[in-house]
């Protein structure tokens, strides 16, 4: 039986060739061309001055914390539902995260309940566009004006996703990407953060460099503590080849995600996530969560069908007030997130790489619709 996994990269263009290149000239650090080349492509991509690129996500979310100058006593509000990097970012910095429930229908977090998480300590929102559905950012940005607080996105699902009109990257003062395997723009692993604010880019270039003096000559003396972050010209290449290609692949991620809703929008006790109004989704993930009483079976044992007919799913993250690690650094866990709960105890993604079939969807679909009972 042949396996459908939950995501494989698409390397349909370049990839080979700018990889190739770059181990034939012997340019495999961080030195190489292919890394600039990758930031400006990937920030005009997005429709912003600046790109910094970085070896992960994870840590494009904590460089773009501190180029906030964010640090130990500060707050930072995230969405309860999201996956832990989010919040280890915040950690990272030594500030607190704060947990935010999500909204029903979009699973993003919900806007109305930001300003109840708000502090005299509170510095940034940081929303998250869950699965490649964008916030709504305008709710989030009054909030940020009315209490002079920074967004930072985390758009590490949200590749050429858009909120208005406006891509994501260009909807707070900086944001982080992540290219992961799985994502709809990848380089393996890898990251960026972007903005439109020339300072907080040199700021970031700075950090994430172990805080060389980008335009001194190298004296070998330091004035701050800076961070490895950097990105290796090989995984450069593989971002050019993809952001190359963005388009035509992010196309293919939508044209899969309207599929699956169009197959199971109308499968009682089956829930899927909708469109923020004014969003462009870029259908990341193609998630599902199960209503047992209505669909008849459990979300484990929807999971263990469709493994049983080589189809890979995989669990919806735990929210973050779950979290055992955030407990421990002192986070209040102890408020209420029954939106999260229920998208952590009932939710699971179906394949939805860019290289996925039309009659893999289609054979998924009538597999979740036969087993209804
Ligand atoms: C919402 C979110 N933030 C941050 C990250 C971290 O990205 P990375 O895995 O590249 O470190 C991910 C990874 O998938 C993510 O989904």
């Amino acid at each position: 039986m042949s396996k459908i996994p939950v995501c494989s990269p698409l390397l349909s263009g370049n990839e080979l060739a700018y990889v190739t290149e770059a181990v034939s000239t012997g340019w495999i650090s961080s030195s190489g061309k292919y890394v600039a080349e990758f930031e400006k492509a990937f920030a005009a991509y997005c429709g912003v001055r600046h790109g910094i690129a970085v070896c992960n996500g994870t840590v494009a979310l904590h460089l773009a914390l501190t180029a906030l100058g964010i640090g130990p006593g500060d707050e930072v509000i995230i969405p309860d539902f999201t996956m832990i990097a989010s919040a280890f970012a915040v950690c990272y910095t030594g500030a607190k995260p704060v947990f935010v429930d999500a909204d029903e229908a979009t699973w993003n977090m919900n806007a109305n309940l930001i300003e109840d998480g708000i502090t005299s300590r509170t510095k940034a929102i940081m929303p998250v566009h869950i699965f490649g559905n964008p916030c709504d950012m305008a709710a989030l940005r009054r909030i940020a004006e009315k209490h002079a607080l920074a967004v930072v996105e985390d758009a590490a699902e949200a590749h050429g996703a858009e909120f208005g009109g406006v891509k994501t990257g260009k909807l707070g003062d900086l944001a982080a990407f992540s290219f992961f395997a799985n994502k709809n723009i990848t380089t393996g692993e890898g990251g960026m953060v972007v903005t439109d604010d020339g300072e907080l880019a040199r700021t970031c270039r700075y950090r994430k460099n172990l805080c060389f003096p980008p335009d001194a000559p190298r004296t070998y003396l330091h004035g701050d503590i800076g961070f490895n972050y950097r990105m290796s010209n090989l995984h450069a290449a593989l971002g050019l080849a993809q952001t190359e290609r963005a388009d035509r692949y992010g196309a293919l991620r939508i044209r899969h995600g309207l599929l699956y809703r169009e197959l199971l929008s109308s499968v009682p006790g089956i829930v899927l996530q909708e469109d923020q109004p004014e969003g462009k989704n870029v259908f990341w993930m193609n998630g599902l969560c199960v209503q047992p009483e209505e669909y008849g079976r459990r979300r484990d044992e929807l999971a263990a069908r469709l493994a049983g007919n080589g189809v890979e799913t995989r669990l919806f993250f735990n929210g973050m007030h779950r979290q055992p690690a955030l407990k421990k650094y002192g986070c209040d866990c102890a408020g209420r997130y029954p939106v999260s709960d229920f998208l952590a105890d009932n939710g699971l993604y179906l394949p939805s790489g860019s290289g996925l079939e039309e009659t893999d969807i289609r054979h998924i679909c009538k597999l979740i619709l036969e087993y209804r009972r």
